[in-house]
């Protein structure tokens, strides 16, 4: 068995991006990039993923985790100073090398996987993942001899006017012989255009000790994409959400309008869910059958139990359970729980509260730091005044109660099972089980009166 390695640049600081976030940890589709490429990598089963930090080294090592090993670049000298630094890990051990940069998000399992075998199957000294473009601006161009043999990359700014017409581009992925790799890699120097020591100018090396290099065409130039600029990050943004549609229509979700639908890359959405147009669904988000969602809805991070109903809403940092009615125009605050057939109608706010099965707010309502029951009916605009200026504090309502329209219910405050609260009561004790509450002034009826309020007639 031949070890296999896998080595991801990401220690440029992505001076293009003109960010304070680093290259690698613009998200695309939801995923930074570098999490993307490592989700890929991983599927392959290899023996070892080394990940080359410098720029924002601590924020990418909390991003990947035990996943990988890092090894850091200190300076970042150009791609192959970079790969140098791998050889503390890597430096005396006999296998295959796949290259990988950081920015490349799109990259695919089976593209690298179809990139490895071909290395293996000619026992190359390297192999080069190229692709055809009509805009090979910024890339590495391909130079083939007469024979059509690679002889050497070599950079945009390197490169004649001749060279830059060159369509054929490295995408920046490699395979090596682990040992040729390191041999070659100090014999590199930085006398180029950027004053940097280039991975690409290995090949050249390799291609004149007389070794057998062979380019693996990409199936397409989309997949490996580099991004360097935030115009390459909303064209990765596009291809990947494509995808990720795609996957979820194969698997049984009805999409209307996959154009105007952004789903991130770690969502899931079980069979005969329906997407309508303008929905969003960002981080942890999982959807069971069922479920129609949208137009017009954002969820992040929540669950959303079977058949259920959310439209044109926001749900964050939730879960709702089974055949949920919320929306339309319904926000959904973090640490919030909607119990199975619970009903979130028009401008209503939940927060960090729970709803009980059956119990539904229909119009107009603030739910915050509540407890609220089974089967409980909250009256249009009914309120819980949670904030005291200082402090929140709790509400709880009872299973079965019965709160009437334009109700507040002044936290701490506690209504007991099955009571009822009569309309435009401002609650400030608590209530007892099966108990009726009226906090309200008396009405006065004064007979004719209303003809002394209005003005004389001239
Ligand atoms: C690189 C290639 C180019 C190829 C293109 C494909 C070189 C010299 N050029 O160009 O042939 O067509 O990718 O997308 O290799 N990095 C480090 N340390 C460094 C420099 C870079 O870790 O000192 C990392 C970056 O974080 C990035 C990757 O290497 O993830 C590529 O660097 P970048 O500056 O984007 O190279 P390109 O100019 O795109
Ligand atoms: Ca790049």
């Amino acid at each position: 068995m031949i070890n296999t390695y896998a080595i991801i640049l990401a220690a440029g600081l992505g001076t293009r991006m003109k960010s304070k976030l680093y290259k690698v940890l613009h998200p695309v589709c939801g995923k930074p990039m570098v999490e993307h490429i490592v989700d890929q990598v991983e599927a392959l089963n290899l023996d070892k993923i080394v990940t080359v930090i410098g720029h924002g080294a601590e924020k990418v090592k909390e991003k990947l985790g035990d996943r990988v090993e890092f090894c850091l670049q200190e300076e970042q000298l150009g791609t192959g100073h970079a790969v140098m630094q791998a050889e503390v890990i890597l430096g005396h051990s006999s296998g295959t090398t796949v290259i990988l940069c950081g920015d490349t998000p799109l990259i695919s399992k089976e593209t690298l996987a179809k990139l490895i075998q071909s290395h293996k199957n000619h026992q190359d000294a390297a192999t080069i993942l190229t692709a055809i473009t009509d805009n090979p601006t910024g890339y590495g161009r391909i130079i083939r001899n007469a024979e059509g043999n690679v002889e050497r990359i070599v950079e945009e700014k390197d490169a004649n006017d001749a060279e830059r017409s060159i369509k054929e581009v490295s995408t920046g992925l490699f395979c090596f012989d682990n040992e040729k790799l390191f041999a070659a890699l100090k014999r590199i120097n930085n006398d180029n255009a950027q004053g940097e020591f280039y991975l690409p100018d290995v090949i050249e090396i390799l291609q004149g000790d007389g070794e057998t290099i062979h380019a693996v065409p990409a199936d397409s130039f989309d997949e490996t994409l580099g991004v360097n600029d935030r115009l390459a990050l909303s064209q990765a943004e596009a291809y990947m959400r494509n995808r990720l549609n795609r996957k979820h229509m194969q698997e049984g979700v009805t999409i209307l309008d996959p154009s105007t639908t952004y789903i991130d890359a770690d969502v899931k959405i079980a069979r005969d869910v329906v997407i309508y147009p303008g929905t969003i669904l960002k981080g942890q988000v999982s959807i069971e059958e069922d479920c129609v969602i949208g137009p017009n809805t954002e969820i992040k991070d929540s669950q959303i139990g079977k058949a259920s109903n959310i439209k044109m809403s926001v749900v964050h940092d939730s879960t709702v359970g089974e055949q949920v009615n919320i929306g339309p125009f319904a926000h959904i605050r973090p640490l919030s729980h909607i119990g199975n057939h619970a009903k979130i109608g028009n401008f209503v706010e939940i927060k960090k509260s729970t709803m009980g099965e059956g119990s539904k707010a229909s119009h107009l309502s603030y739910v915050g730091d509540a407890e609220v029951g089974r089967d409980v009916n909250l009256g249009c605009g009914s309120i819980t005044v949670n904030y005291d200026g200082t402090n929140k504090h709790l509400t709880k309502i009872g299973d079965g109660s019965f709160i009437g329209c334009n109700v507040n219910l002044i936290a701490p405050v506690t209504i007991g099972d099955g009571a009822f609260v009569a309309a435009g009561s401002t609650i400030t004790d608590d209530v007892d089980q099966e108990a009726l509450a009226i906090a309200r002034e008396r009405q006065t009826n004064k007979p004719n009166y209303a003809k002394k309020l209005k003005p004389k007639k001239k």
